[in-house]
């Protein structure tokens, strides 16, 4: 499975920032053989489909960080799908941690923008992750399950470049990484969840991301596991050579 460095930029740079990372890795990305994808704020997205459609490169890929699941509608503050598909959006983060912690994101609301994603033609990375309290409970896969089952529930059918991305939450912008052991354990399960909810042939489709402190140290010991299809990079994607690097490490 070719594996996805995906770059999550969160609330961060302005547009000069954002065409100026954009100009850099443009001049790379011709080398690589893994999937990258970036997701700015959703302002930028007009940055990425004017710096990239001359040279629209077939795996570079751009989306916001969370969409709404209605084409359009009375829901201020939210992103309609198909505004974000106008300006070459393909992928799209569902569900990340800060969104449940700080925006009110359910398993359920989750699960439905997924769906919408899908509907709409855009490919969801889907995130999951237990907190601190809940992994020294013994609860991490408890947790997970619960994440997923509205999932399993809406989506009978997973789109063809469906992720999941396992962040555990104590692992996020903290600098604490999970152990390569410890990302291996969690998702070789998820894929049986997978493989159980959508079935073996989409259990081996479906790519698995780990995220959570990725840096170009740590990157090539979690992404040699088996069940790590790649990454979702928050602070490291910040800046093009350490995301090249973690996307370098994939690619060994
Ligand atoms: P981090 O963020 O790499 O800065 O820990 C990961 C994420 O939030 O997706």
């Amino acid at each position: 499975m070719r594996p996805l460095i995906a770059g999550n930029w969160k609330m961060y740079k302005s547009a000069s920032e954002v065409r100026f990372f954009c100009e850099e890795i443009q001049k790379k990305i011709g080398q690589l053989s893994v999937d990258l994808a970036i997701f700015p704020q959703a302002v930028h997205l007009p940055l990425f489909s004017t710096i990239f459609t001359a040279t629209k490169q077939n795996h570079f890929f751009w989306g916001p960080q969370n969409i709404h699941y209605k084409e359009m509608g009375a829901f201020t503050g939210e992103l309609s799908p198909l505004a974000a598909k106008e300006f070459g959006s393909e992928m799209v983060i569902i569900g990340h941690s800060e969104r449940r912690q700080f925006f009110g994101e359910t398993n359920t609301s989750a699960a439905e923008r997924a769906l919408g994603a899908i509907t709409f033609g855009l490919q969801p990375i889907f995130c999951v992750g237990e907190t601190l309290e809940e992994r020294e409970a013994n609860r991490t896969m408890e947790v997970i399950d619960q994440q997923l089952a509205p999932l399993f529930s809406l989506v009978k059918e997973p789109s063809s470049s469906f992720s999941i991305a396992y962040e555990p939450v104590w692992a996020i912008g903290t600098g604490k990484t999970a152990t390569a052991l410890q990302a291996q354990e969690v998702q070789q399960q998820i894929r049986k969840r997978i493989e159980s909810s959508w079935g073996k042939e989409n259990a081996a489709k479906c790519r698995i991301l780990y995220g959570g402190s990725v840096k170009p140290e740590n990157a090539k010991e979690i992404l040699s596991q088996p069940d790590v299809d790649g990454a979702l990079v928050g602070g490291a994607s910040l800046e093009v050579g350490s995301f090249l690097s973690i996307a370098a490490a994939a690619n060994q």
